[in-house]
């Protein structure tokens, strides 16, 4: 089925962010994109990363959009789509030295947090990089009056879903042998966070 998504925040962020990957990025092979929504980060990014192979990735039901964009693209370091929940363990796939997700942890709940970091622990190899973009709040925290009114517009849509803070992420990923490395600044106060496996 043909189903093209699309989200003008993609359109919105994905410069900032493919700033932040040509830093990050550039001596990586492949990136697990997890949550890979309609699509248009992975065509976004593979096209101007062509060192890279991309493999998105999401829930089945938005494999079509990104199948839709990619075959638009034609980019030969862009993978297909893989099915991935986060909560389905062990995840099936192969080991990866990169894995990315934006604006994803504050949709999931925090079972699904827990359990994305569980598999990113399992996939992802020694030496590898996990880069998670979106909005996080600091020691309980938010970091603008904006970020607070989103985590409550976010709850209000699902009691479970909400911004996430930085130090339980840090926590989790500590238990799957992640170090934090780099906190960057992003417009809009969002923040790209970066953890290297030891
Ligand atoms: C707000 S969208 C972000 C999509 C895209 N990354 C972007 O930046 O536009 C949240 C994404 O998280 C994904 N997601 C939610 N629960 C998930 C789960 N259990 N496993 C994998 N992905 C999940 C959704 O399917 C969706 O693609």
């Amino acid at each position: 089925m043909y189903k093209k998504l699309y989200s003008e925040s993609c359109e919105q962020n994905k410069q900032p962010i493919l700033e932040v990957l040509q830093e990050v990025f550039d001596d990586r092979k492949t990136v697990l994109e997890i949550g890979s929504g309609s699509g248009q980060h992975a065509v976004y990014f593979a096209n101007h990363l062509k060192h890279l192979t991309w493999q998105p990735s999401d829930l089945a039901e938005y494999l079509p959009s990104v199948n839709a964009w990619a075959s638009e693209a034609e980019l030969k370091n862009l993978n297909e789509p893989i099915e991935l929940d986060v909560l389905h363990q062990p995840w099936e796939i192969s080991m990866v030295d990169t894995i990315f997700t934006a604006n994803s942890l504050h949709i999931m709940s925090w079972q699904m947090v827990e359990q994305f970091f569980k598999g990113v622990g399992d996939v992802l190899e020694a030496s590898g990089k996990l880069l998670i973009y979106g909005p996080f709040s600091y020691a309980g925290v938010h970091t603008s009056p904006s970020n607070a009114r989103f985590d409550q517009y976010l709850k209000q849509q699902n009691p479970l879903s909400g911004v996430r803070d930085f130090d339980d992420l840090e926590r989790l990923a500590k238990q799957y042998g992640l170090i934090f490395s780099k906190d960057f600044d992003m417009p809009a106060n969002n923040r790209c966070l970066l953890w290297e496996k030891s």
